[in-house]
């Protein structure tokens, strides 16, 4: 730990919660110098809120009124974002899009993870996707979020086998174990101030990132 002030995350999610999960434990456990005061959620029924709940986390609902409405949507999360101040906005498994305004309002500040090798599928059924291609290796990506969707600049990647006896939902269930350990760790590099958003682009360590980094995982 730094002993700075923790970074303060409101996690944005829209179903199970489970990388929002391993990102609270990390902060409550002290792996990483920072603290969820927030979890939203666009899905009234998304478990995730509950188990933000359970955390002893301020978890609350930003209903959806649908695509025309989505500025009005933008609006409410402004509001509900605004009250907890966060240093970073995180998606996880959030999924709705957030339009170009919304994005650029907060250059370097909002983070996803998204489960497959960026640049490749981008979009859903990533992993029906990677299987299709009979691809060997799959994954997930930590990325900052930009503009164009699932196009940000990416920080860190796991790389997962494929296994011949993979279905989706095995091969889904390895990568995202694998997830909860890069989003934290992305997260805790961002609060010790390796990770920097400057001049439009990402730098780790002092040096421009021009490459994800890459973890084998097996
Ligand atoms: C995660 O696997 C995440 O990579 C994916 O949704 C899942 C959410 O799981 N995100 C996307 O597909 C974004 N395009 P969780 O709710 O248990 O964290």
């Amino acid at each position: 730990m730094t002993g700075t002030d923790p970074l303060r995350l409101a996690i944005l999610i829209s179903g199970r919660g489970s990388n929002m999960s391993a990102i609270a434990r990390a902060c409550a456990e002290g792996r990483i110098n920072a603290r969820v005061d927030l979890v939203l959620s666009e899905r009234a029924s998304a478990a995730g809120l509950d188990a933000a709940r359970a955390l002893g986390i301020d978890a609350r609902t930003v209903a959806w009124p649908g695509a025309a409405e989505r500025e009005q949507f933008e609006r409410s999360l402004d509001a509900a974002l605004a009250a907890a101040c966060p240093d970073i906005i995180v998606l996880a498994g959030f999924m709705r899009i957030l339009s170009q305004q919304f994005v650029e309002a907060r250059a370097g500040r909002i983070l996803n993870i998204h489960p497959s090798l960026l640049p490749r599928y981008r979009g859903l059924h990533t992993h029906r996707r990677a299987l299709e291609a009979r691809d060997r290796i799959h994954g997930a990506s930590v990325h900052f979020v930009t503009a164009e969707l699932d196009g940000g600049p990416v920080i860190l990647q796991s790389r997962v086998a494929v296994r011949t006896a993979d279905t989706e939902d095995t091969l889904s269930a390895r990568v995202q174990a694998t997830e909860h350990i890069i989003y934290p760790r992305v997260i805790g590099w961002l609060a010790d101030g390796r990770l920097a958003w400057r001049e439009g682009r990402p730098w780790l360590d002092g040096k421009a990132l021009d490459a994800p980094v890459v973890e084998d995982f097996p």
